[in-house]
């Protein structure tokens, strides 16, 4: 009897000291730079030598201060007067660590991190949104059912005034669906590229300087000379923006004309490798905190042999933070590490939205056969359906030292092996992505050339007269898909059942 009272007063003590872990566990180091360069898989080519920016410049920087900010609303859902009302409100400081007790605490503290817009400041004097729905006509970009467009928000640090600003993490892991459900954390598809098209289109940004930007953020100063990296003429770039389906990005260090699938970030915890190039090792907190720090700002002032995107000096010297010009408009700040520990603690609560997809119980239950026969089991393990492996493309041998260090599944899919070559995100692997929560994503594949599941098991997306529905350079008018040829040769039932059965994971 008294045992069992002494275990029970170990097992309360034990939830105490989990639910207080936050008093006890300090908050990890972000730019720890012996950590930063395990963290980091090597470019493909050994002669490239890679360098972060320096702790003393990381420290130097500005920290964001995350006050309250507001949704941007199209004009035809805006309130009356509402951003004027914005206009008489007191600016309010909204992360205060001191004030975070509970792992729920910390949970909302990092929601407000992930919606913080980082980049793209700028005043807004006019009486009404500028947003129209009639913007959105082409399917380009997408808001959510009571008319807000995710991808931007209001922010007010001084009272009087009004700023909007973008690039926070929910502007490109925000998805809307047809249905009209908001998923934060999914594959996103609310960017809306129409408007910048028309200021390029205007002429109001000059074309050399979009050219220079599309540079800095595309160059890999170890791609083959016959590689472009910028933009032929206006009427190329305005076509390849318009070309981005839903859930593909022409994030920083793609390669031009190879944007990149966004990942959904649901079940982000047990996943090993970032990226679809599996840039990034994923060990914990301190590494996905790492991860923030350098897609918002920091990666742009890595230094390959003697170039950084960002530098200065025909990019040989890192940019004083005043000076950072960065394409997307990234504010030269860092996020404190209470801050990014805080959104860490956000990205791993999100949750699966519920499933509406209905299918007979026997077809699922055929699919999942299909699923095992076919060997997609063997690369796609349940639970997480991926087994967390890289994969080597076409075109690149793993060195001996990497089947130590990484795990590395070592068949190649044979996929376009462009961005695992010659781009800034560049490690010569894809890794194998997890197959949990397709139905929330419309973009497949590394460069989101495939729109629906049908397209992935479609055979006939081999050929090079194939029109694919996702991303194509728009140069081209067919192109093949290559690559990935499992499942491709299954009857037209089994594809069924198989496709059923994926819509449920
Ligand atoms: C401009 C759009 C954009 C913004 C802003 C953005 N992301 Fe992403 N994110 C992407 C794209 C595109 C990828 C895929 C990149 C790749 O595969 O190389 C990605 C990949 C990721 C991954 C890797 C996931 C995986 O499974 O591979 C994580 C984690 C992530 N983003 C978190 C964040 C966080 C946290 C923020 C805010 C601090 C953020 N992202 C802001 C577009 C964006
Ligand atoms: C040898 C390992 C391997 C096998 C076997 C395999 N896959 Fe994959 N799968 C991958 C890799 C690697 C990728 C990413 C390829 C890329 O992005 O270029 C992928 C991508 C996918 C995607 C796109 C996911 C996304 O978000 O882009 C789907 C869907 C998929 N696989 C389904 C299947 C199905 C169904 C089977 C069996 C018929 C299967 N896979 C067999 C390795 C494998």
């Amino acid at each position: 009897m008294s045992r069992f009272v002494i275990a029970i007063a170990g097992a309360s003590v034990l939830i105490c000291l989990i639910s207080f872990r936050w008093s006890f566990e300090p908050i990890p180091k972000t730019w720890d730079m012996e950590a930063i360069k395990k963290f980091h898989l090597p470019p493909p080519d050994s002669f490239v030598n890679v360098e972060y920016a320096p702790e003393a410049y990381y420290n130097s920087l500005q920290e964001h201060v995350i006050y309250k900010t507001y949704p941007v609303y199209l004009k035809e859902f805006e309130r009356p007067g509402y951003l004027d009302s914005l206009r008489t409100l007191e600016p309010e400081i909204a992360f205060d660590p001191q004030k975070l007790k509970t792992q729920e605490d910390w949970v909302k503290a990092g929601e407000l991190v992930f919606h913080f817009p980082v980049a793209s400041y700028r005043p807004i004097n006019g009486k009404v949104s500028h947003l129209e729905e009639s913007q959105f006509e082409k399917g380009a970009g997408k808001f959510t059912a009571d008319g807000i467009y995710p991808f931007n928000r209001y922010i007010i640090n001084e009272k009087g005034k009004l700023i909007i600003g973008s690039h926070s993490c929910a502007s490109c892991h925000t998805r809307v669906m047809d249905s009209g459900v908001t998923i934060t954390g999914a594959q996103g598809n609310v960017y809306n590229p129409t408007g910048f098209v028309k200021n390029i289109q205007s002429g109001s940004i000059p074309f050399a300087f979009l050219q220079q930007g599309v540079k800095q953020l595309a160059y890999a100063p170890w791609a083959p000379e016959t590689f472009r990296s910028i933009p032929s003429d206006k009427e190329e770039l305005v076509s390849s923006l318009l070309e981005l389906p839903g859930g593909v990005a022409d994030r920083q260090g793609y390669a031009f004309l190879y944007p990149l699938a966004v990942p959904s970030l649901i079940g982000l915890k047990d996943i090993k490798y970032l990226d679809n190039t599996g840039l990034m090792r994923h060990d914990g907190p301190a590494d996905l905190m790492r991860y923030a720090a350098f897609n918002q700002g920091m990666d742009m002032l890595t230094r390959y042999n003697n170039y950084i995107p960002l530098g200065k000096k025909d990019n040989a010297e890192l940019p004083p933070p005043a000076e950072w010009n960065h394409p997307f408009g990234y504010v030269g700040k860092r996020y404190t590490d209470a801050q990014l520990y805080a959104l860490t603690q956000y990205i791993y609560a999100l949750k699966p939205p519920e499933n509406p997809n209905q299918f007979p119980k026997e077809l699922i239950a055929k699919g999942k056969l299909v699923f095992n026969k076919a060997g997609c089991i063997t690369c796609h393990t349940p639970p997480l359906y991926t087994n967390n492996k890289l994969t080597p493309v076409n075109g690149f041998e793993p060195p001996a030292d990497h089947f130590k260090k990484y795990d590395i599944f070592n068949v190649s899919v044979e996929t376009d092996s462009v961005s695992a070559l010659y781009s800034r995100r560049a490690t010569g692997y894809y890794k194998v992505p997890s197959l949990r929560g397709l139905w929330y994503r419309g973009a497949f594949f590394h460069n989101g050339n495939l729109t629906t599941l049908d397209e992935v098991l479609d055979p006939k997306r081999l050929q090079p007269d194939y029109i694919p529905s996702g991303f194509k350079p728009p140069h081209l008018k067919t192109m093949a898909v290559k690559g990935h040829p499992f499942g491709l040769d299954l009857s037209e039932k089994d594809k069924k059942a198989l496709i059923a059965f994926l819509k449920t994971l």
